[in-house]
């Protein structure tokens, strides 16, 4: 898919934020959007203002992904591109909650697990279908502060990685957006640390989902918002030990902070 135009895209996590901007600029782009958030009130808003269908839910339990998918079928027709936003940060390391690690699993991983469950049948036999994760650039490299949430998006990562090596050549585009900060409930709603070490390199959700029709365009499998991204992520590769000093450094200076 090169144009959205006419395309039946759900956006997960659209009642706000990046997901907001997604269903924005799609939209604009002449997408029919369906707009899901497990915030009822979020969704509606969003789907009202950009001429789309909400379905609230929770994107992420077994249930919900397939309330959601039939959901949209039944507006959509098949869907075209499926945008697998929503996305929660906890904080903390192995001493974090159970609770905080396994809501980390189930709506940064799994969700884009049962949403591919549901989506690949109809799309390898018309042999097209397209799936944009987002992740982060916390899935490429790491984050300071927050266990759950780098090794979560690592995972999901390496689910989109191992979609577009199994499904590509039947007709499968998978691409996974890796952003540092940007300025949404997410990132106003962290710690002063995290503060700290992303703030200042924040961009807007807008600037998110214009790389996200610039990849769309495309079809390249990494959509770096930040593209100084790239050149930390070819570090991490080629100079390990040197980039876990350099982000032990950041780790002590954000403990400075107190
Ligand atoms: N903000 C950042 O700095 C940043 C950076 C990199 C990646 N990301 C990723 O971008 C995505 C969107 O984040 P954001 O910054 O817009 O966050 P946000 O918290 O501002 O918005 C996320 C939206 O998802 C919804 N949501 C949460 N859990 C849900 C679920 N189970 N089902 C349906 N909806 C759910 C929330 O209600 C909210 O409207 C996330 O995957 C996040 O990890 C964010």
């Amino acid at each position: 898919m090169k144009s959205v135009s006419g395309a039946g895209v759900v956006v997960t996590g659209g009642g706000g934020g990046i997901g907001a901007a997604l269903c924005r600029r799609l939209a604009a782009e002449g997408a029919r959007v369906v707009v899901n958030d497990i915030n009822a009130r979020a969704a509606a808003a969003v789907a009202t203002s950009v001429g789309g269908t909400a379905v609230a839910g929770d994107a992420a339990s077994e249930d919900g992904v397939a309330a959601l998918v039939a959901a949209a079928r039944a507006e959509l027709g098949e869907i075209d591109l499926f945008c697998a936003n929503a996305g929660i940060a906890m904080i903390g390391g192995p001493e974090a909650a159970e609770a905080d690690w396994d809501a980390s699993w189930q709506v940064n991983v799994m969700a884009h697990v049962r949403a591919a469950r549901l989506l690949l049948g109809p799309w390898l036999e018309r042999g097209s279908g397209h799936l944009i994760c987002t992740v982060s650039a916390a899935g490429l490299l790491t984050v300071p502060g927050s266990a759950p949430y780098a090794v979560t998006k690592h995972g999901a990562l390496a689910f989109a990685e191992w979609l577009a090596v199994t499904y590509a050549h039947r007709g499968l585009t998978v691409q996974a957006i890796c952003p540092l900060g940007v300025r949404t409930p997410m990132l106003d709603g962290a710690d002063p640390r995290t503060e700290a070490l992303l703030g200042a390199s924040a961009i807007q959700p807008e600037a998110v989902a214009d790389a996200v029709l610039e990849g769309i365009a495309d079809g390249r499998f990494l959509i770096l918002p930040h593209p100084e991204v790239a050149g930390m992520y070819a570090g991490r590769a080629a100079e390990t030990d040197r980039w876990l000093r350099g982000m032990s450094k950041v780790q002590q200076r954000l403990e400075e902070l107190g």
